[in-house]
């Protein structure tokens, strides 16, 4: 028999009664976290958000209310009405801080039951995650999930009160649109009333934030969703939330300053003090010392060990003198085994024209003098790691599309990357040794200065590296027809501890400027229209100069949450196949919903 909760109202939380609340009388209501039965003796652990109290019921003082305690099971819903108790000093719970008190039952409701659930919050074992995912209700019930999205929710919440502090207005834009610039897929959504029409949804608002200025609305920031139909990794979602924002007349160092503030208090709000102002690297110095525009830089910087050769040296390797030789250091691993060598040895397989050529130790010994160069250039102890990697610098000649670009030199950057991605597989692979990730130091990077395009090999011609939209460096502009590889945009990176949070740009203002770009990119003036007239016709009414970023929400909360994935962030995920196991998402439509779309599926 349930009992219904009436005009009963709730006094305390599960988390809130401490000693001095000794006396007093209780409402508490949450899931029955745990019962113990000792005979004369029932207790309950309640729990809800904030915590959990104990509840005792004895036989002797009440038989009938006891009884009814006996048939409580796990995460049954109840009320209970008692009195507050200092518990004897021997049985204090030093684990939880409502530790010091217990209630002593003198009214139980049981407002629900519950089916034995496939796993307990309380347990300590973490089930599987596709169990996890399906019964996500039940796993949302788990501490841990409980303070990542209080977590989210305070950091979200700092975050909205300083921007608005700031002057900046929140302001929605549509989630049903059309086709954005960020280069993945879109989810497409069709349209009833015009059949054989879709809207997008917005894999971010960039151009209505940039619509917005030419608007006058000045500063613009949203917590928004975005949507992206791409290869799902740990740190990528297809449906994330962006602190996107965009300001009129900045120059980047005024949207430094902007995130610089943001962040210290969103990661406040986490509990985390940060230093600013953040060290800045242009993007070239990036792949050079560490093979990544998104460096960690807990872990030590990558050295070009090549000039520690002599000529025949080199030659005797087989390593051309035009070739960087760069040298990895991951601190503190310690003598590797023979087979823990062996299984290195796939790590450096297929990436690219890289190869690992030689591991220190060996090298060590059959070149005493260029190893002890080296140990000196990298600051390298005896218990470092350290791994040499070459490759032929690769020299290549693209024609673009457009007749734009005859040629552009590739120059190491192979070689930098793959050596970069195997810097981070070894100090991943080495994290309990090494220790650097543990200690929750907190390195932010601004990476200034991108290329303005990229050479896509496939379509071969030029591509935007960040969007079509961005700004190149005003010193840079003659070279937009001459020499597109060596434009530099007016693009930065936030990056921490390894992971892109922000990304953005100062954007073009200007139609003049925008159409070269477009040319540069190879793309026919029909074809802009085709894409974004809307927005061209749009900057050609007065567009102010403006810029901004946008900052992933999800993956700034996993680092202050310190998980390994955005799902343990986000409330109801999808899986890496882009599932919703709980709602059982996508799934096929009837017929009738088909046809009145005007679609037809194949099956193929
Ligand atoms: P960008 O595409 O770099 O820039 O995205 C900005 C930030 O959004 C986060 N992010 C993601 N997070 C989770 N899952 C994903 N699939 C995902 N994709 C991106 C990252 C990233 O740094 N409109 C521009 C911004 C601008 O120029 O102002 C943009 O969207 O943290």
């Amino acid at each position: 028999m349930l009992d219904f909760l009436g005009d009963l109202r709730r006094t305390h939380t599960c988390g809130s009664l401490r000693a001095s609340d000794a006396g007093n009388k209780a409402v508490l209501m949450g899931w029955v976290n745990r019962r113990r039965d000792l005979g004369n003796l029932i207790f309950v652990d309640v729990r809800d958000r904030t915590g959990v109290t104990q509840v005792v019921f004895g036989k002797e003082m009440n038989p009938a209310l006891h009884g009814r305690a006996g048939e409580l099971r796990n995460e049954y819903v109840i009320a209970v009405v008692g009195s507050v108790k200092q518990r004897d000093p021997n049985t204090v719970n030093r684990n939880i801080p409502s530790g010091d008190v217990e209630v002593i039952a003198e009214e139980l409701r049981i407002l629900n039951e519950a089916k034995q659930p496939p796993f307990l919050p309380g347990e300590t074992v973490l089930p599987n995650e596709e169990l996890r995912l399906k019964y996500r209700y039940i796993d949302l019930r788990r501490d841990a999930m409980q303070f990542n999205i209080e977590l989210r929710h305070k950091v979200a919440l700092a975050i909205r009160d300083y921007l608005s502090a700031q002057g900046f207005f929140e302001i929605e834009t549509p989630f049903m649109t059309r086709s954005t610039p960020e280069g993945a897929r879109d989810y497409l959504v069709p349209s009833r009333v015009q059949p054989g029409s879709f809207y997008a949804l917005p894999q971010s608002p960039q151009l209505f934030k940039q619509i917005l200025m030419i608007a006058g609305f000045d500063r613009y920031f949203q917590i928004v969703r975005c949507f992206r139909d791409e290869d799902l990794r740990a740190d990528r979602q297809p449906e994330f939330t962006q602190i996107d924002l965009e300001i009129s007349y900045p120059q980047p160092e005024r949207v430094y300053e902007i995130v610089e503030g943001l962040l210290t208090i969103a990661f406040q709000a986490g509990g985390f003090r940060i230093n600013t102002p953040f060290p800045r690297m242009t993007y070239d110095e990036a792949i050079r010392l560490y093979g990544s525009d998104k460096p960690d830089m807990r872990l030590p910087v990558m050295v070009d060990v090549r000039g520690a050769f002599a000529h025949e040296q080199l030659a005797a390797l087989g390593i051309s003198p035009a070739s960087p030789v760069l040298a990895i250091r991951i601190p503190n691993v310690g003598e590797l085994s023979r087979k823990e060598r062996d299984e290195l040895k796939p790590l450096f397989n297929g990436r690219g024209n890289a190869k690992l050529f030689e591991d220190f130790k060996r090298l060590e010994k059959s070149f005493p003098v260029p190893a002890a160069t080296i140990r000196e250039q990298t600051g390298a102890q005896a218990s470092d790691l350290l791994v040499l990697v070459t490759g032929e610098s690769k020299v290549g000649e693209h024609k673009s599309e457009g007749g734009v670009k005859p040629e552009v030199k590739q120059h190491d950057q192979a070689v930098y990357t793959a050596a970069g991605l195997l810097r981070v597989s070894l100090a991943q692979r080495y994290a309990d040794r090494h220790g650097l990730f543990q200690g929750g130091e907190l390195r932010f990077l601004w990476v200034t200065d991108f290329p303005m395009f990229e050479y896509d090999e496939e379509g071969r011609r030029w591509a935007a590296a960040h969007h079509p939209f961005t700004s190149p460096h005003e010193r840079d502009m003659d070279k937009l027809e001459s020499d597109p590889g060596a434009v530099r945009a007016l693009a930065y990176d936030i990056v921490l501890n390894g992971t892109e949070l922000g990304s953005g740009s100062i954007r073009i203002h200007r139609q003049d400027i925008q159409q070269k770009i477009f040319h540069a990119l190879g793309m026919s003036q029909e074809e802009a229209r085709a894409r974004f007239g809307f927005f061209l016709e749009a900057l050609e009414y007065g567009t102010p100069p403006h810029g901004g970023i946008a900052l992933g929400l999800d993956r700034m909360v996993m680092i202050l949450a310190s998980a390994e994935s955005l799902r343990e962030v986000i409330p109801f995920p999808k899986t890496a196949r882009a599932v919703d196991l709980m709602v059982d998402a996508p799934t096929p439509v009837s017929e009738s919903q088909l046809k009145e779309l005007g679609i037809s599926v194949r099956k193929s």
